[in-house]
């Protein structure tokens, strides 16, 4: 991948790159839907990465090549406008958040290329978006740190992309570390690195390959009932500031007549919560046996009360349950599609990875991919 966008920055703009970044996609082991809901999330960065070249050219616009697509753009760094690209409004919205911040965009040469499957809810767009940020952090010289680069993004997908998102993508591919689960509490933004221990089982993810889209997926939607959710809670205690400071009694008190839309939604959340605290428990206690049933449970509420799953997510998960060398499985990310995270116990992974591809093939006629993945480091700028 170095080699690709080094060769491919060269034949573009017939000169060396002076820098790469290297920005990795996420996992999350559980806690799902929460990270907007002010809760906890377990995620990991991956080896599956962005990969950037760099180079400052003396103009007012910046050029960017997108090698996988083979598209190529340039922006008028002094006039930037919204476009019918969506990797490019990534960028864009990115660049904007630089200037709200009073830094005076340079003008650049980039190109990227990423081996993170797209659509498949492992976070490509957190890794353009930091890995790109990153790499412009380097090309003006303002030291940004990654909480400023977080909240550039997140601030860009709510205002210029529409994606109601929360900050578990960007906050994992920052500070992802090898071998290392990632611990945070999104509402006040402390967090840990957790050893993962999975004794004899592997991670595997199994893509749908169906493609999702966030603002056409009803994740949005989600994201503004629970906003719903937060008015009503404050009506009765002003000092409640998310779903996630509520519990299950106050849901049936205070919601006794809400819609029941809205109570499954906050029970799937505070639900949600504590099988995040129990998940790190067991994990930390070596006792992997109890980690599959928090992953079937999450993936009951995500389907039945949170309501994000699909009928083709559902039957990745429904043809593990059988097979007794799968300890759990659920959907993974936003949803709607994308891929489900297993546990499978690591001498069976081969054979039982081509059984459920066969059987999802014979049911739905679609070629479903999957992937073995290593717990990796967060993004970095890599210099020659
Ligand atoms: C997407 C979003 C994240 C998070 C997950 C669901 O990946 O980008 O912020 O909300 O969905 O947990």
């Amino acid at each position: 991948m170095i080699d690709k966008v080094k060769n491919s920055f060269k034949k573009i703009y017939a000169r060396e790159a002076d820098f790469l970044v290297k920005a990795p996609g996420r996992i999350n082991l559980i806690g799902e839907h929460t990270d907007y809901n002010g809760g906890l999330v377990f995620p990991a960065a991956i080896d599956k990465c962005m990969y950037f070249a760099f180079a400052k050219n003396d103009s007012k616009v910046g050029n960017v090549y997108a090698v996988d697509l083979e598209e190529k753009a340039t922006i008028d760094l002094e006039d930037l406008q919204k476009t019918n690209s969506i990797w490019l409004n990534y960028i864009v919205g990115l660049l904007l958040e630089f200037q709200n911040k009073g830094l005076e965009l340079n003008g650049f040469d980039c190109v990227f290329s990423s081996d993170i499957p797209m659509g498949a809810g492992m976070s490509s767009s957190a890794a353009l978006e930091c890995g790109f940020a990153m790499g412009m952090d380097h090309i003006i010289g303002a030291d940004l740190g990654n909480w400023e680069m977080i909240d550039m993004s997140h601030h860009s997908n709510h205002t210029f992309m529409n994606i109601q998102g929360g900050i578990m993508d960007q906050f994992s591919s920052l500070f992802g570390k090898k071998d290392k689960c990632l611990l945070l509490n999104c509402s006040d933004r402390s967090f840990g690195y957790h050893d993962i221990d999975l004794k004899d089982y592997t991670i595997v993810l199994f893509n749908t390959n169906l493609k999702h889209e966030h603002t056409s997926s009803g994740y949005n939607n989600r994201a503004s009932e629970c906003k719903q959710i937060e008015e009503l809670l404050q009506v009765h205690d002003p000092q409640i500031k998310s779903i996630s400071e509520a519990n299950e009694d106050m849901i049936e008190k205070i919601g006794s007549d809400w819609p029941q839309n809205l109570k499954d939604r906050a029970n799937f959340v505070i639900a949600e919560n504590k099988r995040v605290v129990a998940f790190s428990k067991v994990m930390k206690h070596g006792n992997v046996d109890a980690l599959g049933e928090l992953l079937y449970q999450s993936h009951h509420g995500l389907q039945h009360l949170y309501k994000v799953s699909c009928p083709e997510l559902d039957l990745l998960v429904d043809l593990t349950r059988d097979i007794k060398e799968v300890l759990g499985a659920r959907m993974m990310g936003g949803g709607f599609g994308g891929c489900t995270i297993n546990l499978i116990k690591s001498d069976r992974v081969e054979a039982i990875t081509q059984d459920i591809m066969s059987m999802y093939k014979d049911a739905l006629g679609i070629d479903a991919e999957s992937y073995l993945v290593k717990i990796s480091e967060g993004a970095k700028v890599l210099l020659f």
